[in-house]
């Protein structure tokens, strides 16, 4: 018997042979058109009956509890034909292939963390309300799906102290999937994607990272672009900046307004210390902001829970 596949396969073939009836003789085309027309209603009237029944099929629940044996059968995973990568993912890998083109290491953020990396390693002082503001998820373990990317500070100083000493500098941009337990609306999501950049040497400044940031904004979006920056607060940059672009008419700007995409400022010596590097010898700059926005403004979409939402309407205007 054929199967769904087989069935949906034929009715492909049938759909693209519509294309020949422009080459027939006139007094021949509708006789072809009408046969193409029953055939097609008959395999859809199969391709119904054989989906209901395979909705009906009994599958074996999955036993959570049972011992994982890794000889064992491998999942088997639908087809790549049948999806497509997520529009998050395509840009993320534009957004990382820029970072690389400017000599940026990745390195891809934890989704589990801990209070020292989201909060103790960053200056945050114990009890101090900046930890509020950022209304982190905690298990009841008392780990953290981290708010920011900058729970990766720490870790990406620490492992790349070694160039500071050999006379480079720490480049790396931190790409990952952050959570905020705060109420979702259009422009909120519970789970969302940064982009984390860190970069300290000997005598950068922070004229040289608001040089970094206009490039990796105007290769994003493909044209030149207005910036700015107001002053902002967080307790692992002195001073604190907000790093705004002014929406581009080719975007739907009509040139008054400024969009805010990314917090920065120039890395707090406590950070550095608790990484062990000494902030006497060398100085840095840091920023974080949420790659969902990004990809909004681009494609001028107005809802950030359709990212994560399934919706395949949505997903497959993306699909590539
Ligand atoms: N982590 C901050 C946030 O999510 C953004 C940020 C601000 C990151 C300043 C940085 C920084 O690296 O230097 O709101």
């Amino acid at each position: 018997m054929a199967t769904l596949q087989d069935l949906k396969n034929e009715l492909k073939k049938l759909n693209a042979e519509y294309a020949k009836i422009k080459d027939l003789p006139a007094d021949q085309r509708a006789d072809f058109g009408k046969q193409l027309n029953i055939k097609k209603q008959q395999l859809n009237a199969e391709i119904a009956a054989a989906e209901a029944a395979a909705e009906q099929e009994d599958v074996a629940p999955l036993d959570i509890s049972a011992p994982c044996d890794i000889n064992g059968q491998l999942p088997t995973f639908l087809t790549a034909d049948n999806g497509s990568k997520h529009p998050l993912m395509t840009e993320l890998d534009r957004v990382i292939a820029i970072y690389q083109s400017m000599g940026f290491d990745i390195a891809e953020s934890v989704q589990l963390d801990d209070e020292f990396h989201m909060f103790d390693s960053l200056n945050f002082a114990k009890g101090h309300p900046a930890r509020d503001g950022y209304d982190t998820f905690r298990t009841e373990e008392g780990f953290i799906p981290p708010a920011h990317t900058s729970t990766m500070q720490n870790r990406v100083l620490k492992a790349n102290a070694h160039k500071l000493a050999e006379g480079k500098a720490i480049a790396v941009a931190v790409p990952g999937r952050v959570y905020r337990n705060e109420d979702v609306d259009a422009t909120h999501e519970h789970t969302f994607y940064q982009c984390e950049g860190v970069y300290v040497s000997e005598d950068c400044t922070l004229g040289n990272m608001l040089g970094i940031l206009r490039e990796f904004f105007e290769k994003y979006y493909g044209q030149k672009l207005n910036i700015k920056t107001q002053p902002g607060y967080f307790p692992f940059t002195e001073p604190s900046l907000e790093f705004l672009i002014e929406k581009p008419a080719s975007l739907g700007g009509k040139g008054d307004g400024w969009l805010e995409m990314l917090g920065c400022g120039m890395i707090h010596p406590n950070v550095l210390k608790a990484a062990g590097i000494d902030p006497t010898n060398y100085q840095g700059f840091a920023w974080g902001g949420g790659i969902d926005r990004l990809v909004m403004l681009r494609y001028g979409l107005t809802d950030v829970r359709n990212f994560e939402s399934a919706k395949l309407d949505f997903l497959k205007e993306f699909a590539c």
